[in-house]
């Protein structure tokens, strides 16, 4: 099994996500602000991914706080847990791991600070691994949706590389895949970081299942010729409404696929729906360096000086999108509704 992040030795032991697929690779961050700059350059990257790292990286930060009075160590920690929430803005899970990990801290804090570090990386291991089980219990659900002998679009990469393990949109594949329903998975490269020919294709490889790799702009073309069954895709944050944010380019696709009556999917946990938002309208949007774009690999693509815009992802309003798979089940339309029912106790926007 690909290991995406694993704690190990009061380390966040992580794939590094930029050398693939031309190496395997693994950096180990020993303090909270080496996690904070693996998120930030893609070391880590994906929703639940990035979750799992936050969480760690508030595990080590209070691990290596020196022995406070209690007060001074909650808003030493709590600092450390605001700071990690700065490193990317647009992936829900993000924040919800954080506040997971503060509510944790909130419901140990009578224990010494030796017991309380102690229940904080337990409980960042518990997100972790709880990630994967997540997952497949989104496979158990998604996997129905595929018919054998489907061909599956694909963007940006929401496979184990995006989660602990398993997958979110990759896994749907994979537990179909296991059930011995053959299929073809369409990637796209996913300009301009390449998550989908660079991970995508790496993960599909090691996994033999069959796939071909197309540029993002030919989608609509295989689309034409009828060489799409389904799309699927994983997510950042959906609104309360079902509208989702998702790597740029999901937007298009989903568009694409209402055009030519294909089933458009997203996957994504439950701490990928942010109730707070009543649409995607407000879902903070994450604009990267103008070198992703004019660059590859540090070498010039474009004349210097040229102007650039790099949002990294988009949102797609929920009337395209067919079914949301969670771990709790298939959400239809009206999203509001299955969501709702979804996150009972917790006040929609
Ligand atoms: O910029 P990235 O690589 O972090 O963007 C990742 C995506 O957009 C994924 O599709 C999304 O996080 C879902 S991952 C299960």
């Amino acid at each position: 099994m690909i290991k995406t992040i694993i704690w190990k030795n009061n380390t966040a032991v992580l794939i590094d996500q930029n050398a693939l697929p031309i190496a395997e690779k693994y950096i180990a961050c020993k303090s909270y602000k080496e996690v904070i700059s693996a998120i930030k350059n893609l070391t880590v990257r994906g929703a639940p991914a990035i979750g799992v790292a936050a969480a760690m990286g508030a595990a080590l930060g209070a691990l290596r706080l020196p022995s406070l009075p209690p007060e001074e160590f909650r808003q030493k920690y709590f600092a450390i847990c605001d700071e990690i929430a700065k490193a990317r803005p647009t992936a829900r899970n993000l924040f919800w791991a954080l506040e997971r990990m503060k509510k944790c801290f909130d419901r140990t804090k009578h224990s010494s600070q030796r017991d309380l570090v102690k229940e904080l990386v337990n409980e960042a291991r518990r997100i972790c691994s709880e990630d994967i089980e997540i997952n497949r219990q989104m496979g158990k659900y998604g996997s129905p949706l595929l018919a054998d002998g489907d061909s599956i679009l694909t963007h940006c990469n929401a496979g184990a590389l995006a989660t602990a393990g398993y997958g979110t949109a990759l896994g749907v594949i994979r537990a179909a895949k296991e059930q011995g329903k053959k299929l073809h998975v369409y990637v796209d490269e996913t300009r301009p970081v390449l998550q989908g020919a660079r991970l995508t294709a790496w993960e599909l490889k090691k996994e033999k299942i069959s796939f071909t790799l197309i540029t993002d702009n030919m989608a609509g073309f295989l689309m034409r010729q009828g060489k799409v069954d389904k799309i699927i895709v994983g997510a950042d944050r959906i609104a309360a409404n079902g509208d989702t944010a998702n790597k740029i380019g999901t937007y298009s696709l989903a568009v694409l696929a209402c055009a030519h009556r294909i089933p458009f999917y997203v996957a994504a946990p439950q701490s990928t729906i942010d109730v707070s938002l009543k649409t995607g309208a407000t879902i903070p949007i994450e604009e990267r360096k103008n070198e992703e774009v004019t660059h590859f690999k540090g070498v010039r693509n474009a004349p210097a000086g040229t102007k650039v815009y790099n949002p990294a992802f988009d949102v797609t309003p929920a009337q395209f999108i067919t079914a949301i798979i969670t771990e709790k089940g298939i959400l239809t339309k009206p999203y509001r509704t299955s969501i709702a029912f979804t996150h009972k106790g917790e006040k929609l926007s």
